[in-house]
């Protein structure tokens, strides 16, 4: 048996969403969706040869039929018939809606094609990572990701450094699991929401929109089309039958909190996912008076504070991350 392997990749937070899959089973995006890979929050996933295939995530047993396509799709990629123990381990709340599944693959990814001995190139990883996670193809790349609709997968847009006074704040109202999966809720809401087909449209042309505010650094700009995205995305769910709604009441009052703050000339953007947790854009100077506002609007949540980050990486580490 080979030693452990370690790679860390970050969660992928979209800007613009993707939400829905191509009708052709290849586990493609139906939207084009735009990233920040999360600085300040990451997974650690060790993976080594093994006698048969086995994933942790946290502890807990991964779900085989969900494993099982991407290791098939791993093995004929590196051309070997390998099988792989894996344990993988996240900074931060899994499957709340808080892109675990995004960090999750990319980093299972990175680790098990080590573990084989074998390299592979960012896109063949992220193309891979795709497989598990459409998410997870961003989060091989740092900095500011593109994912086009239909593709294979991403690439860089911009690096993190180029704009380093950008400040994600997550906001955890709830730490539970979902009760609905990103997975499932994307199926009923393109089965049945009859907004989804002007929500693929829409969201193709909200990309320049956002493109142009990060390239300009323009936090309003970006703002207006981040905003735009959720919005859209979860009125669609709202639609769907049955109906999917991920707010709870903290995610209510640290929407409203965001408005406020934008009314006193702060900027405050924020995005919520398949989850009750909301990420707020703001500056560098302005972030410890947006947690300090949306604290006193939502007692009890907790935040993280992120900021653009790196992607996958290999770590020094030689034995499984606790
Ligand atoms: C709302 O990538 O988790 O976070 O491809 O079925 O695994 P699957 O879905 P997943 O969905 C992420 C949905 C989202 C938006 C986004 O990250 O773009």
């Amino acid at each position: 048996m080979s030693g452990w392997v370690v790679c860390r990749a970050s969660p992928s937070l979209a800007l613009l969403k993707y939400w829905g899959k191509l009708a052709d089973g290849t586990n493609l995006p139906a939207t084009p969706s735009l990233a920040v890979t999360l600085g300040g929050l990451h997974t650690d996933t060790s993976a080594r040869l093994s006698d048969a295939d086995s994933v942790m995530i946290d502890g807990e047993p991964a779900d085989p039929a969900r494993m099982a396509p991407f290791l098939d799709c791993l093995r004929s990629r590196i051309g070997a018939s390998v099988r792989f123990e894996a344990r993988s381990t996240n900074s931060f709340p899994t499957a709340a809606g808080l892109a675990s599944s995004s960090s999750g693959f990319a980093a299972l990814a990175g680790a098990c094609v080590r573990a084989a001995g074998k390299e592979l190139s960012p896109e063949d990883l992220s193309e891979l990572a795709r497989v598990g996670s459409v998410s997870a193809a961003r989060s091989v790349f740092g900095g500011f990701v593109l994912l086009p609709a239909g593709a294979l997968f991403a690439r860089q847009a911009f690096g993190p450094g180029h704009w380093p006074q950008l400040r994600i704040v997550v906001a955890v109202t709830h730490r539970g699991r979902k009760a609905v999966s990103s997975r499932d809720a994307m199926r009923e809401t393109s089965s049945t929401s009859p907004f989804y087909r002007q929500w693929v449209s829409e969201s193709q042309a909200l990309l320049p929109l956002a493109l142009q505010g990060l390239a300009d650094r323009d936090l309003e700009k970006l703002g207006e089309a981040v905003r735009a995205s959720y919005s859209m995305m979860h009125a669609m769910m709202l639609a769907a039958r049955p109906q999917l709604l991920y707010w709870l009441p903290a995610t209510l009052a640290v929407m409203q909190a965001c408005g406020e703050l934008r009314r006193q000339g702060i900027g405050a953007w924020e995005t919520i996912d398949a989850g009750p947790q909301v990420k707020i854009l703001c500056l560098d100077e302005d972030a410890q008076r947006v947690i300090a506002h949306v604290k006193e609007c939502a007692p009890g949540i907790d935040t993280f504070l992120c900021f653009p980050g790196e992607g996958l990486a290999l770590t020094s580490a030689k034995e499984p991350v606790p």
